[in-house]
């Protein structure tokens, strides 16, 4: 590195401090990152002109949406037949298989017996949403969520959600302590076919 004997700004003891030009790749380095953090504030933070942050953003979660939706699309919801759900609520494996997704993802609003607890009771024979299978299969699958029923049908396997109308059914006139107050209208239970 050049230095230049006439910028010498100190002298100790033989030991000279020079006023020399920094180098020039650390002031290209200098200028280039000032330059580059200019252009990314804009771009990025401040979101000039297209194709930045924002933009993108909003075309991913449109294609994202997009994509649930052919999914939707591509896989209706097809209700069971009522005889198969009332045929379910005479098979052990399909009451067992109701049963344990009942007490996962039930059980904490209507209670570990059915019997009701934030939710109604669905052991006895009134309903507020219609008691037949179908009926019961069309809440679970699209919930009340205004109501606070959540809607079941995309969040759990076909199976699953008619194995709990099965389970519901087979609940019913079983009268588990400490029930929630009856709420709705009566509805007899449609009888099952015979095993
Ligand atoms: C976050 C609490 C909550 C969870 C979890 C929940 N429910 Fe409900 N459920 C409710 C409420 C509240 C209602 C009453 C809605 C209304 O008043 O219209 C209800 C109503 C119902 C009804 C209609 C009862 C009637 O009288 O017509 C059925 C059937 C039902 N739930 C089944 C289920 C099943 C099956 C599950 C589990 C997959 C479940 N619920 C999970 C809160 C819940």
């Amino acid at each position: 590195m050049t230095q230049y004997d006439d910028r010498v700004l100190h002298e100790l003891d033989g030991i000279k401090e020079y006023d020399n030009p920094m180098p020039g790749w650390l002031m290209a380095i200098w200028w280039g990152s000032l330059i580059f953090s200019g252009a990314y504030l804009m771009f990025f933070a401040l979101s000039f002109g297209e194709g930045t942050m924002e933009a993108e953003y909003r075309q991913q979660t449109q294609s994202a949406i997009a994509s649930v939706q052919a999914y939707v699309d591509a896989h209706p919801l097809v209700p069971p037949k009522p005889a198969e759900l009332l045929a379910g609520a005479g098979n052990e494996a399909v009451i067992d298989l109701g049963a344990s997704r009942f007490a996962r993802s039930c059980a904490a609003c209507h209670g570990e017996q059915a019997q009701g607890l934030i939710g109604p009771n669905l052991t006895d024979d009134r309903w507020l949403h219609g008691g037949s299978v179908e009926q019961i299969f069309q809440t679970v699958a699209k919930g009340w969520p205004a109501k606070g029923m959540p809607p079941w049908g995309r969040a759990l396997p076909p199976e699953e959600l008619s194995a709990l109308v099965s389970y519901i059914r087979s609940r019913q006139a079983t009268n588990p302590p400490n029930p929630r107050a009856a709420e709705g209208d009566q509805v007899m239970p449609e009888p099952l076919p015979a095993q």
